[in-house]
């Protein structure tokens, strides 16, 4: 059975946790798309694990994690988040890295950050991690893939075509130019290192598929970061919705059993862009500091707003979600006045659905329906019926409007704060 997990908003929905969680039951977990612009963090038996590139399926000895084609990888990265798992006592894990995922190169990260310093007032807000630039070569076919450390002549063919490309840019935009021998020692070091990992990951998710193992797809970012279907050009390089999934992992897409929608109970967006129920007031602020909504990844304060029901909507019609994970309750807790936004409000119309120039989305402003906050503490709750009477109402609220059935409902960051709503696994 094939399960995708899917950030519904702007990322940070809590799909780190969630996945973790469901890994118990699967036997492959897969990084489809992104790289260490993500930043997903788990917490067991209280230690807290912050991935970025890695599956979050690694702290389970059991499970075979793998990053697929549609990922782009930042080798040196890569190792340095093994080594800090290894020194957190996370020594058994099994890696498989796709041979046809791009690698994040040095240069990638030097153009990241002077494109967002060009830019000026227009910058993207990006993780500076050189995603884009990643992704805009693999589309201009001067990637490097991460199977060709493995081919050291190939390697440095393409290097000696495509660095001179990559330095006249870098000299363009007044940054330091990459030696070629040394850029490639460099990267043929890592070759003894990861060349366990490196395989053709689409040849082995298929015949995965074939032998009927439980597979969980973990998409990073969110909906409205989608390169195709989000608030464009402040989005992300790839795209995060399970529709993406099939050509990123090349799995058929009739092989895809459920999907998994992760919403927080709130919003929040890092980064540049519009942001329709943001809260730049007192209770946006409660909000980001009972949620430490600070970025993992940057440490940015991330921006907070109450939960918009026509972003989370827009991307449960788009990927066909089938079940909801509804995420962060607990921070919701004695937030009053307590909103829902349900509509826009765009140049005097009443609208449903995210208007596709930013101009537009910066003129929109939230239409709420106002909900029965709650007072208890909800984060030792484990079982649906004993949330609070107000608490299920919101809950109730969200799969009304969204047509979706909420499967689980998190009430905190650990592991075991769970609460399951749903059945899913006896739902195929
Ligand atoms: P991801 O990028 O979608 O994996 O999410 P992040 O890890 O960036 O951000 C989610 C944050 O919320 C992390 O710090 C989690 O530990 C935390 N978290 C996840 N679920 C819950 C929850 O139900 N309650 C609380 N209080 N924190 C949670
Ligand atoms: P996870 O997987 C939140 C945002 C950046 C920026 C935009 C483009 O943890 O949910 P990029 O570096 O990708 O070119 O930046 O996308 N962004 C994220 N925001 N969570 C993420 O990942 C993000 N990954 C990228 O802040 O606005
Ligand atoms: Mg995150």
């Amino acid at each position: 059975m094939v399960f995708v997990l899917e950030g519904l908003q702007w990322g940070d929905e809590g799909k780190g946790k969630i996945t973790d969680y469901l890994a118990s039951h699967m036997d492959i977990v897969c990084r489809h798309q992104g790289g260490n612009n993500a930043g997903h963090s788990l917490v067991v038996n209280g230690v807290r694990y912050a991935l970025k590139s890695l599956p979050s399926g690694i702290i389970n000895p059991k499970i075979i994690n793998v990053i697929a084609n549609g990922c782009v990888v930042n080798l040196f990265s890569l190792i340095e988040e093994i080594n800090t798992l290894k020194e957190k006592g996370i020594t058994n894990f099994n890696l498989y890295i796709s041979s046809r995922a791009h690698i994040i190169m040095p240069y990638h990260l030097d153009l990241d950050g002077a494109y967002e310093e060009l830019l000026k007032n227009g910058k993207i807000g990006t993780t500076k991690k050189g995603i884009g630039p990643c992704y805009s070569d693999r589309a201009s076919r001067l990637g490097i893939r991460v199977g060709d450390i493995l081919e050291p002549e190939y390697l440095k063919k393409r290097l000696e075509e495509i660095l001179p490309i990559k330095n006249l840019t870098l000299r363009m935009v007044n940054k330091k130019e990459y030696d070629l021998e040394e850029l490639y020692n460099k990267l043929i070091s890592l070759k003894p290192i990861l060349e366990e990992h490196i395989i053709d990951t689409s040849v082995f998710l298929r015949k995965a598929i074939k032998e009927g193992k439980n597979i969980l797809f973990e998409g990073a970012q969110g909906a409205m970061l989608c390169l195709d279907n989000g608030t464009y050009p402040y989005v992300t390089s790839s795209s995060p919705l399970a529709n993406s999934v099939s050509i990123n992992a090349s799995i058929p897409p009739q092989s895809i059993s459920k999907v998994v929608g992760i919403m927080k109970a709130y919003t929040t967006r890092v980064g540049e862009g519009p942001f329709v129920t943001e809260l730049n007031n007192e209770i946006g602020d409660t909000i980001r500091e009972i949620g430490h909504e600070y970025g993992t990844v940057t440490k940015r304060p991330r921006r907070v707003g109450y939960l918009d029901l026509v972003v989370v909507k827009n991307a449960i019609e788009i990927s066909g979600t089938n079940y909801l994970s509804l995420m962060l309750l607990d921070v919701l807790t004695n937030i009053s006045p307590l909103k829902i936004c349900t509509h826009y409000e765009l140049d005097g119309k009443i609208i449903d659905y995210i208007p596709s120039t930013i101009s537009e989305l910066n003129r929109c402003k939230p239409i709420y329906k106002e909900m029965k906050p709650w007072k208890e503490n909800i984060s030792k709750i484990k079982d649906y019926a004993s949330l609070p009477k107000e608490t299920k109402e919101y809950i109730s609220f969200i799969e009304e409007y969204c047509n979706c059935k909420v499967a689980f409902i998190s009430v905190g960051p650990d592991r075991d704060a769970t609460i399951i709503k749903e059945d899913i696994f006896n739902d195929w």
